[in-house]
């Protein structure tokens, strides 16, 4: 095992709805990065179709999985948006316009306030205007290359 992978992170499915185009993809890269205000980071590959629509959101929702929600978690990270519309296939409601797919356990609608490039990355920073946990219970978690 490398050391990157000793780096544990919540697995979260981040969704957008930009001009009634509904997308979500899953992230293993995010975490806090500010106290006051609360704000996260997100980082998604640029050559993801999520990229291409972070790029124009406003908003963004991360929405922090439950550990029975692998199967979710893992078809929102296999499949694209691009060519499929991933919420045909599981539930969800809708939050401030959002899509909170079903499995999530807490999540967080976030202004979209910047980004910039990392690597084969860029990272969205997302000041947190609110937050709920739907389920008082231990994340789906990432480390080592998977989910656990
Ligand atoms: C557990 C897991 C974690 C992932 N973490 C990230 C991540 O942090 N950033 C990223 O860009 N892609 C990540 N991916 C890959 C994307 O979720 C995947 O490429 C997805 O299909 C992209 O969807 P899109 O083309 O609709 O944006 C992850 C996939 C899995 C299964």
């Amino acid at each position: 095992m490398d050391a990157l992978g000793k780096l544990y992170t919540s697995t979260a499915i981040v969704t957008v709805n930009v001009d009634g185009k509904m997308n979500g993809i899953t992230v293993a890269w995010v975490t806090r990065v500010s106290w006051a205000p609360a704000m996260v980071a997100i980082s998604v590959g640029k050559t993801r179709y999520s990229r291409e629509l972070l790029d124009k959101a406003k908003t963004f929702a991360v929405c922090v999985m439950g550990k029975e929600a692998k199967d979710v978690a893992e078809f929102f990270g296999t499949v694209s948006g691009r060519n499929t519309d991933k919420f045909k296939k599981y539930p969800y409601t809708m939050e401030e316009n959002l899509p909170i797919p079903t499995g999530t356990i807490a999540y967080l609608v976030c202004e979209k306030a910047g980004s910039f490039e990392a690597g084969d990355h860029i990272v969205y920073l997302g000041l947190v205007k609110r937050q709920k946990v739907l389920k008082d219970e231990t994340p789906l978690l990432f480390g080592e290359h998977r989910m656990m």
